[in-house]
């Protein structure tokens, strides 16, 4: 699938699966994770790492096998991610399930239609390689995240009561699946 784009009032928005990163990608990519991370959506970051940190980070993303990467661009600007993450091939009986992780969209180009683009193409190419289910869990205070997999479909199958800390306090978190299979 090439980059999909399109322009409108909210600018000029692109969705794209990465392999390799060019240009300023993985600088713009760890800004807007460093944005996400100060506003208190960073996927798991509570403070910001240094930036060595966070540019091992994204480049192991494109080293591991199991797992792939869609972006967000606006007007050219990495400006969010998601990730598809597999089962090790070990797992043979898991093989047919993916994991939707790291969500993210850095908060000055929120409410674009950026998050929900990159959820929709990484579900294409989970279904490409031919996934028949996605899971995905997320702290239950991420409201956005939560109306944006509810309006794509992604059912709440159950709640952990200890799932996460921050600063201090123990947050519930919720936990998704959406059958994109034909089994
Ligand atoms: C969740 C997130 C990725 C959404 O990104 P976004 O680009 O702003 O989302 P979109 O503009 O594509 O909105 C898609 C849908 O999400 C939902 N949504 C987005 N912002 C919302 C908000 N503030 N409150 C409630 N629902 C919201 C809506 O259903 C929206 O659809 P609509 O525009 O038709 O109403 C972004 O808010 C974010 O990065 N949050 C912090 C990190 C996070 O929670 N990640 C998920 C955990 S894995």
């Amino acid at each position: 699938m090439a980059a999909v784009t399109t322009t409108g009032p909210a600018g000029r928005i692109t969705v794209e699966r990465l392999t390799q990163y060019s240009g300023t990608d993985l600088d713009d990519l760890c800004e807007a994770t460093e944005s996400a991370i100060v506003e208190g959506g960073g996927f798991g970051w509570l403070k910001v790492p240094a930036r060595q940190v966070l540019e091992n980070y994204w480049k192991g993303v494109l080293l591991v096998p199991e797992r792939r990467l869609v972006v967000g661009r606006l007007d050219g600007v990495v400006a969010g991610s998601v990730q598809l993450s597999r089962a090790p091939r070990n797992n043979e009986a898991q093989a047919f399930a993916g994991t939707v992780t790291g969500a993210f969209v850095a908060p000055w180009a929120r409410g674009r239609g950026i998050g929900r683009g990159i959820v929709s193409a990484l579900e294409i190419l989970a279904v490409e390689l031919g996934l028949v289910v996605l899971n995905l869990d997320l702290r239950a205070t991420q409201r956005a995240a939560i109306g944006l997999y509810e309006s794509l479909g992604y059912q709440r199958w159950g709640t952990h009561p200890f799932y996460s800390q921050v600063e201090g306090d123990i947050v519930p978190g919720h936990y998704y699946y959406k059958h994109i299979g034909p089994k």
